[in-house]
């Protein structure tokens, strides 16, 4: 039987859904059914924290008993945002955990969206046990990463913003998978794009394994056999569920830079 301890919520911040379940921190596995809203236009502070409200209701969990954490897609140092790559500018330099725990009326658990993919995946999933170097990425509206070593998370990673060598712009804009819907890209022509990017993250880090989330890991068997790497590439075991998972053992992992086994 679940005990409440072993329960928390996981609310995972996105360029473009909100979304959110009551997760058995036990199994690593949804309790409830995941409640996803749209990220409000522009993502400014009022907006989406009046959104996480919304899911918190409709998944009846707005009771402070139940752990609380939650993913947002930008650089976190302690419990500030620093960057805003697809949210508004708002957030960079913001207090956001602060101003999250004051509207919710509680106290939340707050990390990057990619590094509790991360810890979700160490935890329960594909880079559990794994030793070396493991790079998570999530290939949504933009490319985050997680950066495992040996089962520590080392948290703010940012490779998806790594530049292309001789040419404008970062792989984010050019290889997430909201090239793919922006451009209409077949997936052979984002493979493409992929390997250059995934070739690139092998030079620079020779890594063990890349895993791959983002709601479009839910496809991995039409790309992911298109690269060739010499490091091992896999699916999130979580997919995009990864990310609320993540975020709901948060209180667990104590944050970033804790051995995650
Ligand atoms: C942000 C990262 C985030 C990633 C995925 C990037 O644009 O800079 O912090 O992890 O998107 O949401």
């Amino acid at each position: 039987m679940t005990t409440k301890a072993t329960r928390a919520v996981g609310v995972d911040i996105g360029g473009t859904g909100i979304k959110g379940a009551l997760v058995d921190l036990d199994a690593g596995e949804l309790l409830s059914g995941r409640v996803k809203v749209a990220t409000p236009a522009g993502a400014e502070p009022a907006d989406v924290l009046r959104a996480v409200q919304s899911v918190l209701e409709t998944l009846d969990v707005t009771d402070s008993d139940i752990p609380l954490g939650v993913a947002f897609p930008a650089i976190v140092k302690h419990g500030r945002t620093m960057s805003a790559a697809n949210v508004a500018d708002t957030w960079i330099g913001f207090e956001a955990e602060k101003f999250f725990e004051d509207g919710l009326g509680r106290e939340i658990h707050f990390a990057n969206d990619a590094d509790v993919a991360g810890i979700a995946e160490a935890r329960y999933g594909a880079a559990r046990g794994v030793d070396g170097l493991v790079l998570l990425t999530t290939l949504g509206t933009g490319i985050g990463t997680a950066f495992l070593h040996d089962g520590v998370l080392v948290p703010n990673s940012e490779l998806g913003h790594l530049q292309r060598a001789n040419k404008s712009g970062d792989f984010e804009r050019w290889a997430a998978y909201s090239a793919v819907e922006r451009e209409q890209l077949s997936w052979s022509k984002w493979a493409k794009r992929l390997q250059e990017y995934y070739s690139h993250l092998e030079f620079l880090l020779s890594p063990d394994l890349f895993i791959v989330g983002g709601g479009v890991s839910k496809h991995a068997d039409e790309f992911l056999p298109l690269l060739k790497l010499s490091t091992p590439i896999v699916p999130a075991v979580h997919r995009n569920n990864a990310g609320i998972i993540g975020a709901a053992a948060l209180g667990l992992a104590h944050e970033a830079g804790v051995a995650l086994r």
